[in-house]
């Protein structure tokens, strides 16, 4: 394992005003947002979709690196340029996605485990030679009626920390998703006291796994209420809760935590790392940015619909949230930004 190459590419990650932009919805999953706007569910439709954003002008002004599917790591776009060589040439570090999904845990209705460790040494060497830096692997944690429980805890937080070793192995830098799911009705309160649970678990196994802790980024949840819970809290009390949380949990070695937006608004998204950016930057001993996927790309998706004519207008949008999360990232984002 060379530890210096390891740091080296968390800290370019998660450098001032870049963050990343995760964009590697499975095929399901995609198809899904796709089936909503009435774009087909096709390998060529998902192909020129991936070729709309990395084709992006201007991306990586505020990206640092983007996250591929399997899929997506192997594709081109239509000239035949593999989209790995588009993204390094426009300065974008690519990963990719590694775990398997998560499936139901045995003995524990409601709950999930994320597999994908079997094969993961072999299947990391190959997409180390395809060009990718570093990796992502999300465990999903619900909240609801007695859950999480400690099994479902530990057990994700024990894969994650085994694949963030095997990462570091490979010399990729590992992105560790534990994502407390926003689904529910739950109040903020009961988010902060499973996320710093959850945290806490994680990172007593990538100590016991001896994971480098400078050569990894947390992609966590911010702090939130559920869904549908009546409270709805404002950005700064959002904004300082998940501060709060990531201080009493999160170990100041750790390079970079670049939160996921887990189906908040792109809008609210940036405000809230803003505000976290802005009010308290100078007192935080790490990087705080975004690895956004639908806060990001929703927006142009919905323009998009499938349609090469709607490809500029498309692009357009996606340069412009990236840029509204940089602003973010630096804490100088405004809202008069999303009007301009
Ligand atoms: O694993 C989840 C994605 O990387 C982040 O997606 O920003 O839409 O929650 P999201």
């Amino acid at each position: 394992m060379n530890a210096q190459k390891l740091i080296d590419t968390a800290k370019t990650l998660v450098a001032e005003g870049k963050g990343l932009l995760a964009m590697d919805e499975s095929n399901p999953t995609c198809d899904k947002r796709f089936e909503r706007l009435g774009i087909p569910q096709t390998v060529e439709a998902r192909r020129a979709w991936r070729e709309l954003i990395v084709t992006t002008p201007g991306l990586g002004e505020s990206i640092s690196g983007a996250i591929l599917f399997d899929e997506t790591i192997r594709q081109q776009k239509k000239d035949g340029t593999p989209f790995v060589t588009v993204l390094t040439d426009a300065g974008i570090i690519p990963g990719i996605k590694v775990d398997a999904g998560a499936k139901e845990l045995a003995a524990h209705p409601g709950e999930k485990i994320t597999e994908g460790l079997d094969g993961l040494r072999e299947r990391l060497a190959q997409y180390s030679q395809m060009g990718a830096r570093f990796a992502k692997w999300r465990a999903v944690i619900a909240p609801g009626d007695a859950i999480p429980s400690r099994g479902c805890i530990e057990a994700n937080a024990h894969a994650l920390a085994l694949y963030a070793a095997l990462c570091q192995e490979a010399g990729l830098v590992p992105i560790v998703e534990p994502e407390v799911l926003m689904d529910g009705d739950h109040t903020l309160e009961r988010c902060r006291v499973i996320t710093e649970e959850v945290l806490r678990t994680v990172f007593n196994q990538l100590y016991t796994q001896r994971v480098l802790l400078e050569g990894l980024i947390l992609k966590p949840n911010m702090v939130l209420p559920g869904l549908t819970c009546p409270r709805q809290e404002g950005v700064d009390e959002v904004a300082r809760a998940t501060v709060r949380s990531l201080l009493w949990t999160v170990p100041a070695a750790v390079s970079g935590i670049a939160f996921l937006s887990g189906g908040q608004s792109a809008e609210l998204s940036s405000a809230r790392l803003n505000a976290m950016n802005a009010g308290f930057k100078s007192r935080l001993p790490w990087a705080l940015t975004f690895s956004f996927s639908r806060a990001i790309q929703q927006p142009a998706l919905e323009l998009w619909r499938g349609e090469e004519a709607n490809v500029l207008a498309a692009q357009k949008a996606l340069y412009h949230r990236a840029r509204c999360n940089s602003a973010a990232r630096r804490g100088q984002y405004d809202a008069a930004m999303e009007r301009a």
